[in-house]
């Protein structure tokens, strides 16, 4: 077994080998821009996008024209949110998005207050999710949009994105999902969930960082947005820019290898997932799965192991990538949003770790991290226990 062990999937993956070897002409001999239409540099990188686009349209069972190629989901979110809100404007100023958004969600609608938006944020349950009842009583006359997380980065619990977006549709009200953890890992389509707009990245996947797709459906209704970036008129006027070639063709084939390994990758990984956990409620008392214990995806762990500080165990366990929160929350700080908003004190959040299960990780890497992490944990209730038997002897007379 090789050290240092990778269990942090939700942050990002490697990219597949194969994918690279797809990716690698794109960045030499077939540099042409996708955009020269006279000559054969051009039309070749022209005729990569558009096999990829075609291939993640299918993929997803959109069609390929309902594919925008993005910089990643960062960007997806923000053209679907400020994008349609800007787009629906006459009809209404309300939005809605759910507590436990990326952040990318959430500073988006944010921006949008700015602009005279009205913007209301649906609470979670205890498993991070929300309810169709929780929506239905938000949902007011000028509802132009909702954005409800399809699968959560930080506790892996999937939301019941069908049932919600039917309803927004009976209320002629658009529909996003930041599809970005989900997409590769579950079976999912556009056409089953009835969203209006999905956002999609590469780097979860095992394919290249920087780039992305925002599925934009065309018809029954066809849904318009107002660009965010200026420019050249790529991708249907919808985003400027010259179109990164290399990653798109990486993206398209990333995401054909996770659909044709889904079933065997997921029950794998979920079988390794359940033996992390099991092996760590086994030797740490108190341990508390974070998120859905049946809706969620196969390679989220999140949990709670009372008396040790998820960054005191990561400290003391270099050797070992893991995460304290989200990769985005962990850089200001501060406890998870998302494990506050499902009802943890900033104590209790302090004490979670996340482990994301992915392609390569190996039984052998799992029975090393219970070990690892058991040891460290009780190593830890330890200090404290010594630390508070020595206070009460201080205060002794
Ligand atoms: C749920 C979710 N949304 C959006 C993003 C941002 O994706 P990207 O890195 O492609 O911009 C991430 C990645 O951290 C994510 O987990």
């Amino acid at each position: 077994m090789k050290l240092p062990i990778y269990l942090d999937h939700q942050a990002t993956t490697p990219v597949d080998s194969e994918v690279l070897k797809e990716m690698l002409p794109y960045f030499t001999e077939k540099f042409g821009n996708a955009s020269s239409r006279h000559h054969e540099f051009g039309w070749t990188a022209d005729s990569a996008v558009e096999n990829a686009r075609s291939m993640i349209a299918a993929l997803i069972g959109a069609q390929p024209k309902e594919i925008v190629f993005t910089s990643g989901a960062t960007e997806s979110n923000n053209l679907a949110i400020i994008g349609g809100a800007r787009s629906y404007r006459d009809r209404g100023r309300h939005i809605i998005c759910t507590s436990v958004e990326h952040a990318s969600v959430l500073s988006a609608v944010e921006s949008l207050k700015m602009e005279g938006f009205d913007v209301t944020i649906l609470p979670v349950d205890r498993d991070g999710l929300i309810t169709l009842e929780t929506l239905k009583n938000a949902i007011r006359p000028d509802t132009i949009l909702v954005s409800v997380i399809h699968a959560n980065n930080e506790v892996g619990s999937i939301n019941q994105i069908q049932e919600l977006a039917a309803y927004t549709k009976s209320k002629n009200i658009l529909f996003h999902t930041d599809a970005s953890q989900s997409v590769g890992k579950i079976p999912f389509s556009v056409i089953d969930l009835g969203v209006d707009l999905a956002s999609l990245s590469s780097h979860k996947i095992y394919g290249p960082k920087g780039v992305g797709a925002l599925y934009v459906r065309s018809k029954r209704p066809k849904i318009y947005l107002d660009p965010i970036l200026h420019g050249g008129g790529h991708e249907q006027g919808l985003r400027a820019g010259t179109l990164n070639v290399p990653g798109i063709v990486g993206f398209g084939k990333a995401l054909e290898i996770a659909c044709s390994h889904l079933a065997i990758e997921s029950a794998r990984i979920t079988s390794l997932r359940e033996r992390l956990y099991q092996g760590l409620s086994r030797s740490i008392s108190g341990v508390k799965l974070n998120g859905c214990s049946t809706q969620r995806i196969p390679g989220n762990l999140n949990i709670y192991i009372p008396g040790a500080l998820g960054n005191a165990l990561m400290m003391a366990n270099p050797e070992i990538a893991f995460s304290s929160s989200s990769a985005c929350s962990e850089a200001d700080g501060k406890p998870s949003h998302v494990l506050r908003e499902m009802g943890l004190t900033d104590e209790q959040a302090a004490s979670c770790i996340r482990f994301g299960v992915g392609r390569t990780t190996t039984t052998e890497e799992i029975d090393y991290v219970i070990e690892k992490i058991s040891k460290t944990a009780l190593e830890l209730r330890q200090l404290i226990f010594q630390s508070e038997v020595n206070e009460q002897e201080e205060i002794r007379p």
